[in-house]
């Protein structure tokens, strides 16, 4: 078979651990591999590199992706899916494995759905947002950029008696937040699933003070609403602005949170936003083990010619899914987590 791969959407820590895997599983049977270039601009354009032994060589702990990649989606394209069907035509493929988020799938499914290309789907996020799989790859990275910041910010805030606030990633989901937040013993979270009054924390930091705690780390997810229970926010509130794919690009809220506790409590608060990062960098153990797996699923979907479906993680096994799965609801912090959260918060 002529397999096909493309890394679409955001990057995020396993992705070459997964084609890697691919390799590795489908060479014995004989299968050859071809790289898509920059997400499905590659099969839009026709910009392919062999992935051969020699390509894949030292791919597993390398992070971001040798595929590189992009927002582009065929159906946000001219003659897009025309243009994706006469590049596959054109090298011979049998399938393509797609590895990417929402946006992408979306791509993948609707390529199989209204014009037959078979496609399999490996999900992938540092978000871990994506329906129809506990878990992806690339968080685990981020929850221990994420924990390690924390960490560190602890002791700096309690040298100088001040208020750090460390704005994590995600989205609309505050599972790097929440997670990273508990992992690092912050002392108070602020997500997006769970609309918290600014005057809240400000509460919580001058009740620390009074126990003798002048200094706090607050954990931020970069989707959290600012809300207050007085105005607040009224002139604060930040212009949402999108990218090139018209979606909401986040970052800076910490900044928001910190002028109102500073204003509320006169505590001196400062701000880390540790943004990219969190993407960047080697994969954690885990998500190569779990990229590792995706990859090797995904491979053998393709060899028994199950096409339209995504790997998906299930407790500890990996399955197989309906790629249509990944286009639901993002999967967010459910709020039997929120006391959790409160447990250790103070
Ligand atoms: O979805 C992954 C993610 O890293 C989000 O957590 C973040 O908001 C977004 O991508 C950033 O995207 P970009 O790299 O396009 O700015």
């Amino acid at each position: 078979m002529k397999i096909g791969i493309l890394t679409g959407g955001g990057d995020c820590p396993g992705l070459n651990a997964v084609i890697r895997a691919i390799y590795k599983r489908s060479a014995p049977h004989g299968h050859e591999l071809l790289g898509f270039m920059n997400g499905w601009r590659g099969l839009i354009q026709d910009i392919t590199m062999p992935l051969d032994s020699e390509h894949v060589r030292g791919l597993l702990h390398m992070g971001g992706t040798i595929l590189r990649s992009s927002g582009d989606n065929p159906f946000h394209t001219d003659d897009g899916p025309q243009r994706v069907l006469e590049t596959a035509e054109r090298h011979g493929l049998d399938a393509l494995v797609v590895i990417g988020g929402e946006g992408t799938m979306m791509g993948a499914a609707r390529m199989w759905d209204e014009h037959g290309l078979p496609v399999v789907g490996v999900p992938k996020t540092i978000d871990n947002d994506l329906p129809g799989t506990d878990v992806t790859f690339g968080f685990n990275t981020a929850l221990s950029v994420a924990t390690e910041a924390i960490d560190r910010l602890h002791t700096t805030a309690e040298s100088h008696n001040r208020v750090i606030i460390c704005e994590v990633m995600g989205r609309t989901a505050g599972w790097i937040a929440a997670w990273a937040g508990i992992a690092g013993g912050a002392n108070a979270f602020l997500i997006p699933e769970r609309p918290t009054p600014i005057e809240d924390v400000a509460d919580l930091l001058r009740a620390r003070a009074e126990r003798g705690r002048g200094f706090s780390v607050v954990v931020v997810g970069e989707g959290w609403d600012p809300l207050s229970r007085g105005n607040l926010f009224d002139g604060y509130r930040e212009i949402q602005e999108t990218d090139v794919y018209g979606y909401p690009r986040y970052g800076g809220v910490a900044h928001v949170a910190a002028r109102a506790l500073e204003e509320l409590t006169g505590f001196e608060t400062r701000v880390v936003i540790l943004g990219h990062i969190q993407r960047g960098g080697v994969p954690t153990p885990a998500d190569r083990v779990l990229a590792s797996r995706f990859g090797v699923r995904a491979a053998d979907l393709v060899h028994a010619g199950e096409f339209g479906r995504m790997v998906a993680a299930r407790g500890e096994v990996i399955r197989s899914v309906p790629i249509t799965d990944a286009l639901g609801e993002v999967r967010t912090v459910p709020e039997e987590m929120f006391s959790l959260l409160d447990t250790f918060s103070g």
